[in-house]
């Protein structure tokens, strides 16, 4: 963003001179979407999916959404905290898009929410799962079609301990997606009489984990519960099985750990459990429209994070309709967002009270190269969303 941009945009936004919402939605004009997501960095891949699954899920619309043209304004937020409030400004005050989506990385999802609170802006978030977005810093005006944090991570505890997992590990990059959904893992890890040996805590992006996997070696927990995703995940992966801890010292992890990495973690993936709210391999013939579309468009394979950009633009078509393109009536439009039902490639989808899916947790195994399901961890999770009330 160039700096006069947004200085120009603040002052504008202090007179009070921004156009309300309303007024925005002038007939006939192009529906803006704007997409704040990882171009660059660790989590480029799980950005680029996103974005290739909304754009070809809206391809499928015929291109446009409640009537409307749809015009993309994309930004890379290279998945960093610091940048956020610039990129947001951006595409908020300086685009004044009609819509925000994004982020996958949840410090730039806080950050956002900071600002989109304010604006008032039609926000669904794609992927970050920061409990706060749908629990202490929910809005009325905020979405989300990925997963929070808990979803993913609570159901493993159970999982590790029918499977007589009683010490475990914990290694995570240490930013609120690490910190929370460790926490939720020890949640249900504690109340089921499991208990935590060691938490070994990686600055982020940084993947320089031999020494730590050296500690756990000579540590010998019963197994292993991670968070690390996209190319970290990839080499976390790797390196658990060059420093002989494969076949061992059973490895877990929310699914985001062997999710899209597969091709680059090779053998040394397979065997590994995981809990998620996909698995490639779901045998319903929405996933398999949706797989097929995906790999025709782009030559690779879709995986969760693409789903939650299909989700979100079929999710906006149908609520987009029924107000015919009108952003302006943003009561109306959400109140069609909360009544959506999906039949989404992951299974039935339905947003909760505080706007977080209701959806199944799989419990995943990689055999073969794929996720197989081996069962549902936990039925219809519904996020206790702690701290949201929206006055329903
Ligand atoms: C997050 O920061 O919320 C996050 C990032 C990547 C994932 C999952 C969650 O794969």
């Amino acid at each position: 963003m160039s700096a006069s941009l947004s200085r120009r945009s603040l002052l504008a936004l202090a007179a009070g001179s921004l156009a309300a919402p309303r007024a925005r939605a002038a007939a006939g004009a192009k529906l803006k979407i704007g997409l704040l997501l990882p171009f660059s960095g660790t989590y480029a891949a799980l950005g680029v999916n996103i974005a290739d699954a909304m754009k070809l899920a809206a391809r499928e619309h015929g291109g446009k959404l409640g009537g409307r043209e749809i015009e993309w304004v994309q930004v890379d937020d290279e998945s960093d905290p610091a940048k956020a409030p610039g990129n947001v400004n951006r595409l908020v005050v300086g685009e004044k898009v009609d819509i925000l989506t994004g982020p996958v990385h949840s410090g730039v999802a806080m950050a956002m929410m900071q600002i989109v609170r304010q604006e008032k802006t039609l926000t669904i978030v794609t992927n970050a799962g920061a409990q706060a977005v749908t629990g202490t810093l929910c809005a009325p005006n905020v979405f989300r079609t990925s997963f929070s944090n808990w979803q993913v991570s609570y159901p493993c505890a159970e999982v590790m301990l029918k499977a007589g997992h009683k010490k475990a590990i914990l290694m995570f990059w240490n930013y609120s997606f690490g910190q929370e959904s460790m926490a939720a893992f020890k949640e249900g890890y504690s109340k089921g009489g499991g208990s935590i040996v060691k938490e070994i805590a990686v600055p982020f992006p940084n993947t320089e984990f031999q020494a730590n996997l050296s500690e756990i070696a000579s540590l010998k927990p019963d197994a292993v519960f991670v968070f690390f995703a996209g190319a970290g995940a990839a080499k976390f992966v790797k390196d658990y099985a060059d420093a002989g801890l494969k076949g061992k010292i059973p490895l877990y992890g929310s699914g985001f750990l062997t999710e899209g990495v597969l091709g680059a973690a090779g053998p040394a993936a397979e065997g590994i459990k995981t809990t998620l709210h996909y698995a490639e391999t779901l045998d319903n013939p929405a996933n398999k429209k949706f797989r097929e579309a995906f790999k025709k468009a782009t030559a690779r394979d879709a995986d969760v994070y693409a789903v939650a950009g299909w989700d979100t633009i079929q999710a906006l078509a149908q609520a987009l309709d029924k107000v015919k393109g009108d952003t302006g009536a943003q009561k109306e439009l959400i109140a069609a967002l909360e009544s959506v039902r999906l039949d989404s490639p992951r299974g039935a989808f339905r947003f909760s009270k505080a706007h977080n899916p209701v959806q199944d947790i799989y419990l995943r195994q990689v055999k073969g190269g794929q996720q197989v399901v081996l069962g549902v961890a936990q039925k219809g999770a519904e996020d206790p969303a702690a701290g949201c009330n929206l006055g329903k």
